[in-house]
């Protein structure tokens, strides 16, 4: 049986917590009572996950667009000043495609690979120094089946979740010897508004639902055997993974 760490009074920061599968890891980890930076644009999407904590006093409501260099100057800022260190990166805000790659424009192309690939970028980098002074430092990328497979009509998408992949298993590399956990888990369908947008036509029995995503989250923090786990895909039982 392998040892469980306490998290109460850990500090997480997780962006794109106003809605689907980062709402999902913000309830659970502020279950397990931890101390949340809740980052997204939309400040009354963050203020009700803060609210469905139930201790909405412990959560940090940071509104930011990880696009601008100027909301990521503000997000470090606060987080230095309020938690004065950092246990876990949650990065989970992201965008999805779905356009037949001649219709996918250059414009398309940048905008997703700024927020699926070099914000969470940006936001390992600028922690590191955080998360070397936790005893439990742990960073875990939202990727999707769509860093593994290619899908018709999303190569913009699949080219960032790639991109996040790869970022992730070499960083994983490099500061394995400070004891940080660098983890991506993949999953196909979740019901969230994003898959509304992508997938209207899935129906939602058929798609992961973003508290089993969230649970996984919250093992991998919890759990620090000598085994260290890259990344984890999460398939809907008796289906094909898809986005
Ligand atoms: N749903 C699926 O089937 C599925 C499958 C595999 C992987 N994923 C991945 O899971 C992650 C979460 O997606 P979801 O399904 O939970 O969809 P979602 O509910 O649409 O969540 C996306 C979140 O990202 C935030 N966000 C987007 N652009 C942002 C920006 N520029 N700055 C700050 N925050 C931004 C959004 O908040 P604001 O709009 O308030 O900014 C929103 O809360 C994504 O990385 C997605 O690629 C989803």
């Amino acid at each position: 049986m392998l040892n469980r760490i306490d998290l109460t009074n850990k500090r997480a920061l997780i962006t794109g917590a106003g809605s689907g599968i980062g709402r999902a890891i913000a309830l659970r980890l502020a279950e397990e009572g931890m101390k949340l930076a809740l980052v997204g644009r939309s400040a009354e999407k963050l203020m009700r996950t803060a609210a469905l904590t139930g201790r909405p006093l412990d959560m940090l409501v940071l509104p930011a667009d990880i696009t601008k260099p100027k909301d990521m100057d503000n997000i470090m800022h606060i987080m230095e000043g309020h938690f004065k260190g950092l246990d876990v990166l949650v990065n989970n805000a992201g965008m999805a495609l779905s356009r037949p790659f001649e219709q996918t424009a250059e414009a398309d192309f940048d905008a997703i690979m700024a927020v699926n690939v070099k914000a969470p970028f940006i936001l390992c980098q600028r922690t590191l120094k955080l998360l070397r002074t936790s005893d439990c430092p742990t960073i875990i990328n939202i990727g999707s089946v769509v860093a593994h497979d290619g899908y018709a009509n999303q190569a913009a998408y699949a080219a960032s979740k790639h991109a996040l992949l790869g970022m992730t298993k070499a960083l994983a590399k490099e500061v394995s010897g400070d004891g940080i956990r660098v983890h991506m888990l993949s999953p196909g369908g979740v019901y969230t508004e994003m898959i509304d947008v992508v997938r209207p036509e899935l129906s939602p029995e058929g798609l992961i639902r973003p508290e089993e995503v969230a649970e996984l989250a919250a093992y991998l923090i919890q759990h620090r055997g000598g085994a260290v786990i890259d990344e984890i895909r999460l398939h809907r039982a008796g289906k094909e993974p898809f986005m």
